[in-house]
């Protein structure tokens, strides 16, 4: 192991459940994972981006699942210290995830200076890309990746709507599905017109002008839709049920996941999972399939991302960047779900 890695570190720990500003501690003495399993690599951390997963856990999940104190978030850039006789060398730029970070035994997340991951879930750095958005990249791409092609069996020459198109599932959802070869329609508020379009969206729709159901229904698209990614995770399901006028007959609607964000709209996710799941045809039920999913880490995924991410075919976007120790506004900023594109905190000031 090389001589110059310390034996504790900086990193932010989540010592209750709560919100950030109630769980987050930041501490000093940290011990760094200097120990490393056949296959693993510790990383440096320069930059970590935070993730809407990252604060639910923190304030939703219970002990059972996650053990106190650990450090939060899954998706990291930075720089390998400690090959460990894999395929890396001392000195390498690489991004990657870890879908078990924070539940693993070591209870550490990439909101510290160091990190002991296995090499399979690290990559090199996009070409032309700085830590800070290569940092972005990993879970909202897969996210997308999964939304479009795995679970949505999205095909080249199809139509897809993205609901959300400038959250940071959004964002890669668009430029994965016209990297593929199809016609994209997204929606986002007024602000994000220009972004959205830039991705290279089709047809932009602004969600606060009327309801998406209501536009889309009286606007209708031809050919309809084979696919519908709600990257926003709406409890309302009027987008899904109004959607045999707009839903190809085989098309499929799916969600990233509806998530109550206060208690009054838990009944409306029961009337949504009502609609999707019991009520029949004949009583009104909607003739078009609905899921959700949870992502995870391909290897064979991130390659095929971040060689996108290389050719200039798919950009990462960045809405804003934290320092180390001004974590908990950086949640409290992604938070509000207003963020166009992800919220990155500088591990390591002099990284960028
Ligand atoms: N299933 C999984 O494994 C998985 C993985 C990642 C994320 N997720 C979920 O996916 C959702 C999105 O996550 P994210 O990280 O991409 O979020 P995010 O980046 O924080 O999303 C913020 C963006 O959402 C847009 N937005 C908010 N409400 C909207 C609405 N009603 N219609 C259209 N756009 C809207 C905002 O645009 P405006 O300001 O223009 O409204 C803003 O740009 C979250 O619920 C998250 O928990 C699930």
């Amino acid at each position: 192991m090389p001589s110059n890695i310390p034996g504790v570190q900086q990193a932010w720990r989540a010592v209750g459940r709560g919100t950030p500003s109630e769980a987050l501690r930041f501490e000093t003495n940290v011990p760094v994972p200097r120990e490393l399993g056949e296959g693993e690599v510790l990383v440096k951390i320069h930059a970590a981006s935070i993730s809407q997963a990252g604060w639910k856990i923190m304030r939703w999940m219970p002990w059972i699942f996650i053990q106190r104190p650990y450090t939060p978030e899954f998706d990291f850039a930075g720089v390998v210290v400690d090959h460990n006789n894999t395929h890396f060398s001392v000195g390498d730029k690489v991004f990657g995830t870890d879908d078990n970070l924070p539940t693993s035994s070591l209870h550490q997340g990439t909101l510290a200076q160091y990190i002991r991951i296995p090499a399979s879930k690290v990559l090199p750095l996009p070409s032309d890309t700085t830590p800070s958005q290569a940092s972005g990249i990993p879970g909202s791409a897969l996210t997308a990746y999964r939304g479009l092609f795995e679970v949505g069996g999205l095909e080249a020459g199809q139509s897809v709507f993205i609901n959300g198109g400038s959250s940071s599932v959004g964002i890669f959802a668009i430029q994965l599905a016209k990297a593929k070869g199809c016609r994209v329609v997204a929606s986002a508020s007024g602000k994000n017109e220009e972004l959205v379009r830039s991705l290279g969206a089709d047809d932009f729709i602004d969600y606060t002008l009327a309801p998406l159901s209501q536009t889309l229904s009286s606007n209708p698209q031809y050919p309809k839709f084979n696919l519908i990614l709600d990257a926003v995770g709406l409890v309302d399901p009027s987008l899904y049920t109004s959607c045999e006028a707009y839903l190809a007959p085989n098309g499929i609607f799916v969600s990233t996941g509806p998530q109550p964000q206060v208690w009054g709209e838990v009944l409306t996710v029961f009337k949504l999972f009502w609609n999707v799941s019991m009520r029949p045809t004949w009583l009104g039920g909607v003739r078009r399939k609905w899921t959700f999913y949870s992502t995870g880490l391909k290897p064979e995924v991130l390659e095929t991302i971040t060689q996108l991410v290389s050719d200039g075919k798919v950009k990462p976007i960045v809405d804003s960047v934290y320092p180390f120790e001004d974590v908990v506004n950086a949640y409290e900023h992604l938070m509000t779900y207003r963020a166009g594109g992800k919220v990155i905190v500088m591990v390591d000031r002099e990284a960028n």
